[in-house]
């Protein structure tokens, strides 16, 4: 597939309203609804978001950055700016602009539906139902939204904060990946970044991140085999200081789809798609990530293509050699000793958001 432009004009616009001395403040954009602050309908680890409505009564949801110094802040704020301006594909957050007033505020189009992990986890009364096949729509939407940060837009992007609270719904339960405000580009000459900083959510960590600060392709695919956990099983990815993929992996292995599918589903699911789903969570959160898909094979690998399983065996062979040299081996005692230092961790870890 073709890489997509930049969408220069947008990108263009915000980062002249980002950089600018004097950006327009949330009272220009918003009119007469400034007072829209007050209608909060989601919180995360760095922002609090409320719905608004533009002059033109365009809905918005505006996200102001809350948590940090100021100049924190606005590393944070420029820092996702400059990715949000930069995709554009449907299975991405929609960027309506930003603007600066004491506070730091980036507006993107509201999603009705709020989030995945709220339609899944919430518990409001009047939340929509995700039946079997909204859930495949949304599998397979995320992965082609990933595919397209990954492989397909002008530069390399790794998310770095998939999870079910960064997938937005339109009311027409489609996904669309948002939060940027962790991504990184990936230098086409780089194999992958050395973070110091250890940042994301736990339960969507894979190992190589966790234990050695590796963020590449790999770590983004190990993220979302546990979305697709979580989308299969209605599970959070830790119950009880469970993993998911300690609980769910064996089972999925084993064949055993039937004892991993959220039980609010009884048996109103296509069992050839539920299979595909599960085989590929369960090849995206391998301990190692030589073993695991690349994003390109991930959305064929679900759409339920046999030979796509051929082409991933093959690809794992050839490219095993030069993708050695990056990973470490991660032999069981290594894992089991990564496992207590999770569950170390854990326990020092606020897993509300
Ligand atoms: N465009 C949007 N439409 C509807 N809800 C949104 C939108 N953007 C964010 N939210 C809600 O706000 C929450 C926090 O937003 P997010 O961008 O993930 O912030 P943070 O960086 O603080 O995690 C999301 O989980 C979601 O529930
Ligand atoms: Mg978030």
């Amino acid at each position: 597939m073709a890489k997509k432009g930049l969408g220069h004009e947008l990108w263009r616009k915000t980062l002249d309203n980002a950089l600018n001395p004097n950006p327009p403040t949330l009272g220009t954009l918003l009119g007469s609804s400034a007072s829209a602050l007050e209608n909060l309908i989601g919180r995360g680890g760095f922002s609090e978001v409320y719905k608004g409505s533009l002059q033109n009564g365009r809905l918005i949801a505006v996200k102001k950055l809350t948590t940090g110094s100021t100049d924190e802040k606005t590393a944070g704020f420029l820092s996702e700016l400059g990715i949000i301006a930069h995709v554009d594909h449907p299975n991405t957050a929609k960027l309506v602009g930003c603007c600066v007033d004491g506070e730091m505020h980036i507006v993107f189009e509201l999603s009705t539906l709020g989030s995945l992990g709220s339609v899944l986890h919430g518990s409001g009364s009047n939340k929509p139902k995700l039946d079997w096949s909204k859930r495949y729509k949304v599998a397979l939407g995320i992965a082609d939204g990933l595919l397209y940060l990954h492989e397909n837009c002008e530069r390399r992007i790794i998310h770095r904060d998939i999870k079910a609270e960064n997938i937005l719904l339109t009311e027409n339960f489609e996904p669309q990946i948002c939060d940027f405000g962790l991504a990184k580009w990936l230098p086409e000459q780089l194999t992958h970044h050395n973070v110091s900083t250890f940042e994301g959510t736990f339960g969507y960590f894979a190992p190589e991140y966790f234990m050695h600060g590796i963020v590449d392709e790999k770590t983004d695919v190990y993220s979302f085999g546990v979305l697709l956990l979580v989308i299969i099983t209605g599970r959070k990815p830790v119950v009880e200081m469970q993993s998911i993929v300690t609980w769910a992996k064996p089972l999925l292995d084993a064949n055993n789809v039937k004892d991993v599918v959220d039980p609010s589903l009884g048996d109103d699911y296509d069992q050839g798609q539920i299979e595909c789903v599960g085989l590929t969570a369960s090849m995206c959160v391998e301990q190692s990530p030589i073993l695991r898909p690349r994003m390109n094979q991930v959305v064929t690998l679900l759409r339920g293509n046999d030979s796509a399983l051929n082409a991933k065996a093959n690809t794992v062979q050839r490219t095993y050699s030069q993708e050695l040299l990056d990973v470490q081996e991660y032999n069981s005692t290594k894992y089991l000793s990564d496992l207590n230092r999770h569950k170390q961790i854990a326990l020092s870890f606020d897993t509300s958001y």
